[in-house]
């Protein structure tokens, strides 16, 4: 039996320049704030920005801390940032930024696992796609569609 599962989808573009004008403001947002991060530790700057339906943004970066696994991702102090200030507003897109020397390649870092899995969560909870874009050293900017394409098949609320 064949069953249709999700759609993963995802365009590169390969400037700031190609984006519709506020995916590019959110990108400028979440680059301008990697400057802000706090990492001392690991020296790897990272900054995310989210787009609210109310058309506020909310920044976040990546905070270390001297007991290494204490630390978290920016996307999710960005995250649970919006969730807190505005918990009745639906997320519409989170971009995310590395500092451009920490990207030496092309491909730029994309979130971590535990990342996507919150952003499964919020997803799931307001029941509308949040775009994701991710951009590293050069200005190219992949888009998913969803968080569902950057994490397929993931465990989700639905189950419990
Ligand atoms: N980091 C993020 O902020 N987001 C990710 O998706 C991956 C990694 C941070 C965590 C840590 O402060 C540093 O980058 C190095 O792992």
């Amino acid at each position: 039996m064949k069953k249709m599962v999700g759609e993963f989808h995802y365009e590169i573009y390969d400037n700031l320049e190609a984006l519709k004008t506020d995916d590019k403001k959110l990108v400028k947002a979440a680059i301008e704030t990697t400057s802000d991060a706090y990492a001392p530790y690991s020296k790897f700057k990272v900054g995310a920005s989210i787009r609210l339906d109310n058309g506020s943004i909310v920044i976040g970066h990546n905070q270390e801390n001297a007991v290494y696994p204490l630390g978290l991702c920016a996307e999710r102090v960005a995250l649970f940032s919006a969730g807190s200030q505005y918990p009745n507003e639906t997320i519409t897109a989170i971009a995310v930024a590395t500092e451009k020397k920490l990207a030496p390649t092309d491909i730029p870092p994309f979130p971590c696992g535990s990342c996507r899995q919150t952003l499964v969560e919020f997803e799931s909870k307001q029941q509308q796609p949040i775009k994701v874009l991710v951009t590293g050293t050069n200005e190219r900017v992949f888009v998913f569609k969803s968080v569902q394409s950057i994490l397929p098949f993931a465990f989700n609320d639905l189950f419990l």
